[in-house]
Order: structure tokens, then C-alpha cells, then sequence
């Protein structure tokens, strides 16, 4: 079956004004938050995620729980685009990608992890509990077993369900840029709005300054929707979906994550910050890198950056319109249109 299916690419320039025009409630960044805490996260998603980490940094608690609580919020959502409720491979299996970092670079990732609802918190486990840094497939979820998480059925949501069935159709790849913001704030978790039959990137990225002004990050997806069995994106893989430097910043990723990892993209970020660029900045020049390398390819491929420094600063930039992110703080809640390469 694998053989009759073929990779296309398809442009959705045009679908990026409807999904904007939903959007009245977005407004431009703040470019600096008043004060700690603050926490940031990608896509309308991220504006629940944020209520979830606040719980925590409201309290003055650590930034590393926040991140990790914010994010369980997105994997919880049984019908959201993060979590098992995802669409499923090309073979019909939900597979989950998530890292996390702290204050002190230490790290913990697990990737193409199944049938386990919290990989999030799984890749907190492999940051505390063993020496590694990253584990994969049947030895993740083993560990995640042993670790006393719960092996869920191996089930499709009703909607991933659906969805797959409309894909297999014609199991074409037909990347759909922004399709994560298919819905608004009150319904991006509505799978109808989702992916029916197209190819998605899935992914809830997250970094948060705690009252102490500590950084920490998480980012957790199920991938591309409809991805080849085995495939890997940037959102596991340390430097490339997520960063964090405690004297400088951190980053987030989310889009098209072969493209993110061929910069290291919030590596990238994080470095450009510590040369003095604001997160803005460093956010565009690293997307500029991608458009540079990707040329006139650059029309079917969404990738966004998310940072904030030390400062409390916060930034963000995509190749194209339609990016959002969500940020919280003493001062501000609020659904923020990013800036882009394409206008
Ligand atoms: N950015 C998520 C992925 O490409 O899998």
C-alpha cells in the first residue's frame, strides 16, 4: 500500500485568509512582559496550556512543572491535535514525539512513543531517572511502563478515525500550512475542524520564566498527521524543537520539522539572542535561513519560532502568515498574530 502513495506537495496560501480572518480576537505581541512570571506557547491551543502552566507559575512555583503541566493540558484533550486523540501514521498508529529542558541543561526526550498518554511527563522521567538523554519506540514505552504509566488502548479517536479513512482515499501527503489554528480558541480542540484527509504538523511548544527567573521549555506532538512509519520531526530532538539556556533564553518550534532541524532551529534562537538580537530578531533571522535554503519551496512549508530571553522579552516569527501564539503573565493573557516572512 505504502508504494501507491506518493508525497505531493500542495500550496494552502490561499486558506491562510480564512483561517486569519477568524482570528479578530489576536493582536500584535507586547515586546516586553512587566514582570515574572510569564509563560509562552504556540498556536490558540496554547492559550489553555498557559491557563494549565499558570497554576503553577502563578504560585511561584518552578518553571520546569509549568511546562510540564501546561502541556499535559494539550495532551489530555483526547480530541486535540497533540495526544492520542491525533491523526494516526500512514499505518493507522498514533506515535508521540516531546522533550523538556530546565534552568541547568538538563534534558529528557522520548520519540515515536505509543499508546501512552503523557509523553511529556515520560520525557521527564528520562531526564531524572536515567543517564540518557533520548529514548525511542518499544524501549520508551517500556521505560514509560516500568515508570508506572498506564498502556492505553490501541485506538483511534472517532475523528482521527475518520479523518484517516478520508486519507487513505487518495494517502497523498498534502501539507496544509496552519492547519493547527483550524479552529478558534474556544474549538481548536474540535477535531472536525482538523485535519479531515490532510497532512498537519500537531504540535504544542511551550517556555516559561518562573518568579525566581528560571527558564524551562516542553514541546509535544504527535507529528505530522499521515507520516511515514518511523518519522521523527524536530519536537523530540533537543536544539531543533526546543531550547533553553538559563543566562540567555529559550525557544520553541513548531511547522514543518524536517526544515527546523536542518538549522537546529531554537538553538539557532537561543545563540542569535546571546549575540544581542531580541527574540524577534533572532526568530526572523533564523526563519531567513530556512527560506534561504528552501528557495522557491518555501510556499508549501510553515515553520514558526517562539522565544523569550532573560529579560522577559518575548518574540516570534514564521515564514508565513497566520502563526499565532498564546502568552500569559501578571499583566496579559492574550492570543498574539506573529509576524512572518510572507505577508
Ligand atoms: N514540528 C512537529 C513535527 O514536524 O513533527
Amino acid at each position: 500500500m505504502i508504494n501507491r502513495r506518493k508525497f505531493i506537495s500542495a500550496s494552502a496560501v490561499s486558506s491562510l485568509a480564512a483561517l486569519i480572518g477568524k482570528k479578530a480576537w489576536a493582536s500584535e505581541a507586547p515586546a516586553i512582559v512587566k514582570g515574572k512570571p510569564v509563560v509562552i506557547s504556540t498556536w490558540d491551543a496554547g492559550l489553555a496550556a498557559n491557563k494549565g502552566a499558570w497554576e503553577i507559575l502563578g504560585k511561584s512555583g518552578r518553571a520546569l512543572d509549568a511546562v510540564e503541566a501546561g502541556v499535559r493540558v494539550t495532551e489530555d484533550s483526547l480530541n486535540c491535535c497533540v495526544g492520542l486523540g491525533a491523526n494516526p501514521d500512514r499505518d493507522g498508529f498514533v506515535t508521540l514525539d516531546a522533550c523538556i529542558m530546565d534552568e541547568n541543561f538538563n534534558c529528557g526526550s522520548v520519540a515515536f512513543l505509543e499508546r501512552i498518554k503523557h509523553p511529556i511527563s515520560v520525557a521527564r522521567r528520562v531526564m531524572e531517572k536515567t543517564p540518557h538523554v533520548m529514548l525511542v519506540g518499544s524501549g520508551a514505552q517500556q521505560f514509560a511502563v516500568a515508570e508506572g504509566f498506564p498502556l492505553e488502548e490501541q485506538k483511534l479517536s472517532l475523528d482521527a478515525q475518520r479523518s484517516y479513512e478520508e486519507w487513505l482515499k487518495k494517502s497523498e501527503y498534502k501539507p496544509v500550512i496552519n492547519i493547527e489554528n483550524k479552529g478558534n480558541a474556544s474549538t481548536s480542540f474540535a477535531p472536525a475542524k482538523l485535519a479531515n484527509g490532510e497532512w498537519n504538523h500537531d504540535t504544542i511548544g511551550m517556555v516559561a520564566m518562573d518568579a525566581n527567573g528560571n527558564l524551562s521549555g516542553s514541546c509535544t506532538t504527535s507529528g505530522m498527521g499521515f507520516k511515514m512509519r518511523g518519522r521523527l520531526g524536530d519536537s523530540p530532538i533537543i536544539g531543533a524543537g526546543l531550547y533553553v539556556d538559563n543566562e540567555v533564553g529559550a525557544c520553541t518550534a513548531t511547522g514543518q520539522g524536517e526544515d527546523v532541524i536542518r538549522v537546529s532551529g531554537s538553538h539557532t534562537v537561543v545563540e542569535l539572542m546571546r549575540q544581542g538580537l531580541s527574540p524577534e530578531a533572532a526568530c526572523k533571522k533564523a526563519i531567513e535561513r530556512i527560506v534561504r535554503i528552501k528557495k522557491d519551496k518555501i510556499k508549501d512549508i510553515q515553520v514558526a519560532f517562539l522565544a523569550l530571553n532573560k529579560k522577559g522579552q518575548v518574540g516570534a516569527f514564521a515564514i508565513h502568515k497566520g502563526f499565532s501564539y498564546a502568552i500569559k503573565s501578571n499583566d496579559v493573557e492574550k492570543l498574539v498574530n506573529a509576524k512572518s516572512w510572507t505577508s
